[in-house]
């Protein structure tokens, strides 16, 4: 935008707000000056940082190009907004947790996540056993992956195909296009996921999941394997904002009832051990996976996704988190802002 007319529309923004016109704050704040301004400040600002490293207990994920790094912000009108790498796929991983539960919950009601895997923060690692342990299969979430096995096991379907045929259908619809999966990331982890698979018989053990936990692991990890851009994730992410109609293609997704639990275990577990920090400088419901995604909702208001594979010690990648938190800040997005009267 030129100079002159940026500066015009700040003008007209502060009297408008000056003089309690219309325009809303909410409105403002979300203005498409300022949010191409909030991506290409963080975009730039964070860039060239070269913190972390990409996972690499699932082989293949530590060839994946570490440099790729892009943003994309959906509103809940359905603006789509982005920058950087926006093309790149990289697998979902830990996100595909979030919009599993999502059918769960379609499926079966909000109350068989709480009756059947629990949505308590475990203090744990994502992966670990000893959650499991301490409560025996309970009082965990659908975010971590025994709650998340558990919740892969709980889809409907006659057979192993149609219950994938469901999950992938569903991934596909909050994106808004076809996914599909990365073959190599799933032979990849395929052949290294025998944790998982433990993690899965131990909670078949406690009575928690029904049905053969060796293929419900294999679905879990056809899901992690579904590749996707940041406008994919940003899609999903801005669908559940929306109140589960995805605000590009106008498709009802899931009832908009069940959101509020949704983002409620996202905001307790979303980025596992580091959850309460992400809340603390964000207030966003959020989640990460290890090939470098973080999506994030800001309800009513958007969707802001982004990936860039490298990753801290609890697994969330850097540049995501401090991209995210800065663009959601500069616009308003903590829905724990209070706004003095
Ligand atoms: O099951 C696993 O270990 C991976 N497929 C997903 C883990 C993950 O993404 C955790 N994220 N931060």
């Amino acid at each position: 935008m030129k100079p002159l007319k940026k500066t015009l529309q700040h003008i007209f923004i502060a009297v408008a707000l000056a003089s309690g016109s219309s325009v809303s704050q909410a409105e403002t704040m979300l203005d498409p000056s300022r949010i191409k301004m909030a991506l290409q400040t963080a975009y730039h600002k964070y860039k060239n940082i070269k913190e972390g490293a990409n996972a690499n207990y699932i082989p293949i994920l530590a060839k994946v190009d570490s440099n790729i790094f892009g943003i994309t912000l959906v509103t809940t009108d359905g603006k789509v907004y982005s920058i950087g790498d926006t093309t790149s796929e990289v697998s979902i991983q830990s996100i595909s947790k979030v919009f599993t539960m999502a059918r769960v919950i379609e499926e079966s009601g909000t109350k068989s996540i709480s009756d059947n895997m629990g949505v308590d923060a475990t203090g744990q690692a994502f992966n670990s056993i000893v959650a499991i342990e301490q409560y025996k299969g309970e009082e965990m979430n659908p975010m971590v992956n025994p709650g998340a096995i558990t919740a892969t096991s709980m889809i409907k379907g006659a057979n192993t195909d149609a219950v994938w045929k469901t999950i992938i259908d569903t991934y596909s619809d909050f994106a808004g296009r076809k996914l599909s999966i990365d073959k190599e990331v799933y032979k990849s982890e395929a052949e290294t996921n025998q944790r998982n698979r433990a993690l899965a018989m131990l909670m078949h053990a406690y009575g928690r999941l029904q049905g053969d936990a060796i293929e419900a692991t294999d679905i879990y990890t056809r899901q992690c394997s579904v590749s996707v851009n940041t406008t994919d994730l940003a899609n999903m992410a801005a669908t559940l904002a929306n109140g589960g109609t995805n605000p590009v293609s106008g498709k009802k997704v899931v009832n908009s009832d069940n959101i509020d639990e949704i983002l409620a275990v996202m905001a307790t577990a979303g980025l596992y051990d580091d959850s309460g920090q992400w809340l603390y400088r964000t207030g966003l419901p959020a989640k990460s996976g290890v090939g470098g995604g973080i999506l994030a909702v800001s309800p009513n208001k958007f969707g802001i996704a982004a990936i860039s594979p490298p990753l801290d010690a609890a697994g969330n990648s850097i540049r995501a988190q401090r991209a995210i938190t800065d663009i959601s800040n500069a616009l308003g997005g903590n829905p724990y802002k209070v706004i003095p009267k």
